[in-house]
């Protein structure tokens, strides 16, 4: 009998540290007649992976976690929520993609893109996610960083209803959808401020910021300077003291915005803006490191550490 084809995927039997973490042989899996199967080429170590593996949640949101993610362990034990790949068969009710199309996008709660192969409905949802066509320019490695914090930076930023010539700060103006923000706001037509640590302040002046703090060094606002709209695209800031500094930086009408208030919304629709955006030179993702997924604990360790530059993508 012939044997079936197997994949590499990563797999975490329970929640916990990175070392949870292995490589295990899997069955490559078939495409239902609503799905495209897309042979992964490039994944990331996310803020989202790092949540979920770990599920280090307020005591609060523990019940809720759970629920959602598993009880006791991930109930979806091939963790990675953010791919770029070529798409490799299609089912009998797909049109929206061929074989040999490059593509990009998130896997939402079913997650699964540490794998070889992922299939995928064509219909966005927050369970199975969204895709759509690759920027033709980026690698896929650059793709991830791209989606993820394409994702999280358009919908966050687009919350600021920004005008041109309006005053924007962005706190964590180095991460992977901080270094999105500042440049999809710098392409409305703001006079962006960015706040990032002493080793990022080059990365982000490159990125077209107009005015960048450095947080380590500086206060969390300028006294007297007041902002159209503030982003607070660290996340986990709500009760901090930078809740307070993010208000007193707004002017009177002006607005704030957390990364973590509500839902990331999976859009294919948004994916495109993002292709496009990209493929006009108005954006462009920044990776500061990429692994093997054989080295997928020690990018965990890193990414958990909590100071990474832009994104870190894992190459497969
Ligand atoms: N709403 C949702 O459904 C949803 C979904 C996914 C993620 N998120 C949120 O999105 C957040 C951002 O994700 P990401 O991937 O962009 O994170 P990231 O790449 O880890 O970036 C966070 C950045 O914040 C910087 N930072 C830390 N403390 C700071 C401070 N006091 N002031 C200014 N910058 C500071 C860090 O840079 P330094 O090294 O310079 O400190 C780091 O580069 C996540 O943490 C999560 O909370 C929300």
């Amino acid at each position: 009998m012939p044997t079936k084809p197997t994949m590499r995927a990563v797999h975490a039997d329970r929640y916990g540290p990175p070392e949870v973490l292995h490589i295990d042989q899997l069955p490559v899996p078939e495409p239902k007649p609503n799905e495209i199967r897309v042979r992964i080429l490039a994944s990331a170590v996310t803020a989202s992976d790092i949540f979920i593996r770990s599920a280090q949640v307020t005591p609060r949101l523990q019940v809720p976690f759970r629920l959602m993610m598993g009880i006791t362990k991930p109930r979806q034990p091939i963790l990675g929520f953010v791919f770029s790949g070529i798409v490799d068969a299609t089912g009998a009710d797909t049109s929206r993609f061929s074989p040999g199309d490059q593509v990009y996008g998130c896997t939402g709660f079913r997650l699964g893109a540490y794998a070889e192969y992922r299939c995928m409905p064509e219909t966005d949802s927050r369970v199975h996610g969204c895709l759509a066509h690759k920027p033709a320019t980026l690698s896929h490695e650059d793709a991830t960083a791209a989606a993820y914090g394409g994702l999280l930076a358009l919908q966050y930023v687009d919350r600021g209803h920004i005008q041109p010539g309006d005053s924007v700060l962005i706190y964590g103006a180095s991460g992977t959808s901080g270094t999105i923000a500042v440049q999809y706001a710098k392409s409305l037509g703001a006079r962006v401020t960015a706040v990032c640590s002493t080793a990022n302040v080059d990365l982000v002046q490159g990125l077209g910021a107009d005015h960048v703090l450095d947080y380590t060094t500086s206060d969390t606002a300028p006294p007297g300077a007041r902002y159209n709209f503030v982003l607070d695209s660290v996340g986990g800031l709500k009760s901090s003291k930078l809740k307070e500094a993010c208000k007193l930086a707004l002017e009177a009408n002006g607005r704030w915005v957390s990364i973590d208030d509500g839902d990331l919304e999976l859009s294919s629709q948004r994916l495109d803006q993002i292709t496009a955006l990209v493929e006009e030179g108005k954006l462009k993702p920044v990776v500061s490191a990429i692994y093997r997924l054989h080295d997928i604990v020690e990018a965990h360790r890193i990414v958990q550490a909590g100071h990474k530059r832009g994104g870190v993508a894992i190459t497969l």
